[in-house]
């Protein structure tokens, strides 16, 4: 995947930022002493998990070089690595490892879930939470627009496509046997959008990111215009012209 653009992202911070802070409510865990951040993005949910453990070495994760540089400018006083999570470990006293909006990434992520919970000492915490909007208008509008380009043979944006989260049954499966206690749950934000073109910005921070990066400026522009179209037939406007961004996402909490 081309590098990720903090800037984009983060036109968005307030209604991101919010899914983190509902996870970290949920752990349960008074102190720790290391503390990673997964996806650490531009730094927003790393800033949290400062704030929340202040005696901790809090450490931010992130593959993108653009999401580092702009975490490590929010947080000086933070370490902050460029790693793949496919393939990281953590290290020896690592109490929470804290994942928002990144292991729908990651292929085969049961996989590196358990690698990572089974990497914990005892009484710590995985704690995870996934956009599971696959189902929704403006996910389905991403696939359609992709399938009937031009681009639509492209192997890149073929590959774009994410596929559906499995059931929480499958989560609880194949986590629970690896911890003592696990809570799953989902939520479904209602985010209050401008304009079909906000929800169009919305994306191209996340999910549209694989599906432009392959394509070259025109190309990008087309599909686009396409992308926009269907969001203003999918989603109604509101009294106020508004529009309700209709978002599910998962959570987990596993404790080791
Ligand atoms: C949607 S952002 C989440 C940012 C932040 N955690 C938050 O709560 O808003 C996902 C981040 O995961 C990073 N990422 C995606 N795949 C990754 C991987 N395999 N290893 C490490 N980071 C990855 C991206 O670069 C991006 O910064």
């Amino acid at each position: 995947m081309d590098d990720w653009s903090a800037r984009q992202y983060l036109k968005f911070e307030d209604e991101r930022t919010r899914p983190p802070r509902d996870l970290l409510a949920q752990v349960p865990l008074a102190r720790a002493r290391r503390v990673v951040d997964l996806g650490c993005g531009p730094g927003n949910s790393t800033a949290l998990l400062v704030e929340r453990y202040p005696q901790a070495e809090v450490i931010g994760l992130d593959s993108s070089p653009d999401m580092l540089r702009q975490a490590r400018e929010r947080l000086p006083a933070c370490k902050f690595v460029q790693a793949d999570i496919a393939t990281w470990t953590p290290e020896s006293a690592t109490d929470l490892l804290f994942a928002n909006a990144v292991f729908q990434w990651l292929p085969d992520h049961i996989a590196v879930l358990r690698r990572l919970l089974e990497a914990l000492p005892a009484g710590g915490v995985l704690a995870v939470q996934m956009p599971d909007n696959t189902r929704e208008p403006a996910h389905l509008a991403q696939r359609e627009v992709s399938e009937a380009g031009p681009w639509a043979d492209d192997p890149d944006v073929r590959a774009a496509v994410r596929p559906d989260l499995p059931p929480p049954e499958t989560y609880y499966d194949l986590l629970r046997p690896l911890c003592t206690r696990i809570d799953i749950w989902h939520t479904i934000y209602n985010h209050v959008m401008a304009s079909p073109q906000a929800i169009v910005e919305w994306f191209k921070g996340s999910s549209l990111q694989p599906f432009l990066s392959p394509l070259d400026a025109a190309a990008r522009q087309k599909f686009l215009a396409a992308y926009t179209e269907k969001i203003a037939h999918a989603y109604r406007p509101c009294f106020d012209g508004k529009l309700l961004l209709r978002f599910p996402r998962l959570f987990i909490v596993a404790v080791r």
